[in-house]
């Protein structure tokens, strides 16, 4: 019995002295040392806490030597063997392994390294911890939001589960550190961001380094992370991770096509009172109004052609996320005023109701043209004028064509 334990131990220092003992930039430590060295210490320390028996540790140590040749003199590196210290691993609450722990962060408390095992990440890291703890001395708290603006809330820890996961409705978060030249890039278009998505996609931003233990959970890909969480119930898990450039624009219509995703495609509606328009348009990126010829000239069969077609427009540009809605030419006046229709039919226009601008085809109206329109004006921002405030919507019956609806199998 005496005889294996010395034996284990003999093999325990062997191990030990071939993963870090050597190591002039990584310090041994142990139950002993640790409160002295670490704990008591005003330095950062990034400690591995390692098995011999574990190849992902020997993997790793490498990169961690590494690491910790990179930042000599800046932040303390330190490596535990976790078999000869049982008592600071049930400290340090550490099941698996290699575990990396920053201790004297800018939170204070110990936090467990997530991150890719390798050097560029972890470099990346203990620079933005290094940013973080240096924002903490000099400002008292440990950074302004910069992404914080009029319609992005600034989320942290204690309010995402009630702003956030408690909402039904779409939200966008970016996750971002303050140090990533990416975030601040992004947050300078910021201003195109809340322009589209205000009033149909919350927005929120979530500062990763104070908010570590959130950040965390929503399982980070650098900075910035952009995640979009379906409406309904949600959990932190639910969240979709955006993977394009980071563009305004591109993150934009990323946003509108997750929403189109994860939404029941919007029902083509006739514009018969305020509340069809609402629900059709209002919380659309843009709304598609169709005017058609009236009834004496366009009969049922006519208007069913027209709406056929512009079912399967709604379906072509689903990505968009626009509402579509029509009505009979001469039904709604001041509409038709505002938008300078002049008893043009078959028309079609495209109306953004937060810009209060619009665009508008007089083509005839096929599914070729209206793409066309769709593509070279809608898509493209072009849109020239500026619709007159106050329209009244006058109520009208509901059409109710003697042909029957169109089928489904016909789209
Ligand atoms: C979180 O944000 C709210 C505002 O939404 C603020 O009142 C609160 O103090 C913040 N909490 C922390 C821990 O920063
Ligand atoms: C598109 O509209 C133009 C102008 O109204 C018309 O001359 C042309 O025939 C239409 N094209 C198609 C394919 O319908």
């Amino acid at each position: 019995m005496h005889c294996r334990i010395q034996l284990l131990v003999l093999l325990g220092i062997l191990n030990a002295f071939a993963l870090y003992d050597e190591n002039l930039f990584i310090v041994k430590l142990s139950n002993d040392n640790f409160k002295e060295l670490v704990t008591k210490s005003k330095s950062i320390w990034i400690v591995e806490f390692y098995i011999d028996q574990c190849s992902e540790c020997h993997k790793f140590s490498k990169h961690f030597s590494q690491t910790a040749q990179v930042f000599e003199g800046i932040v303390q590196f330190g490596a535990v063997n976790a078999e000869e210290n049982i008592e600071l691993v049930q400290e340090q609450d550490v099941g698996k392994y290699p575990t990396l722990i920053v201790f004297n962060g800018p939170k204070g408390l110990p936090q467990v390294y997530t991150d890719k095992r390798e050097v560029k990440a972890l470099t990346s890291f203990i620079t933005v911890t290094i940013y973080a703890l240096v924002n903490m001395k000099l400002n008292g708290a440990l950074y302004p939001a910069i992404f914080k603006s009029k319609f992005t809330d600034d989320l942290n820890e204690s309010n995402f589960q009630d702003l956030v996961l408690k909402s039904k409705k779409m939200w966008l978060v970016v996750i971002y550190a303050h140090a990533s030249a990416e975030c601040v890039r992004l947050f300078k278009e910021w201003d195109f961001v809340e322009q589209e998505l205000n009033g149909i996609i919350k927005m929120g931003s979530l500062e990763a380094i104070s908010n570590y233990l959130t950040a965390g959970e929503c399982k980070l890909f650098g900075y910035p992370t952009i995640k979009f969480f379906p409406r309904g119930r949600k959990k932190i898990s639910f969240g979709i991770t955006y993977t394009g450039k980071y563009t305004a624009r591109e993150v934009v219509d990323w946003a509108f096509s997750t929403a189109a995703e994860t939404n029941p495609l919007p029902k083509v509606v006739q514009i018969k009172n305020n509340v069809d328009l609402e629900d059709a348009c209002s919380q659309k990126r843009m709304c598609i109004v169709a005017f058609f010829p009236e009834n004496n000239v366009c009969s049922d069969d006519c208007r069913n052609d027209y709406l056929k077609s512009l079912e399967i427009l709604n379906l072509e540009f689903k990505k968009q996320f626009w509402g579509w809605a029509w009505c009979e030419g001469k039904t709604q006046p001041k509409l038709e005023e505002a938008l300078k229709i002049n008893d043009v039919y078959p028309c079609l226009t495209a109306i953004n109701l937060r810009t209060n601008k619009y665009a508008i085809s007089f083509d005839s109206f096929t599914i070729e043209n209206a793409t066309k329109f769709f593509l070279k004006s809608v898509l493209s921002n072009d849109l020239k004028y500026l619709v007159k405030k106050d329209i009244e919507i006058v109520n009208v019956d509901y059409w109710n064509d003697q042909n029957n609806h169109i089928s489904k199998e016909e789209l």
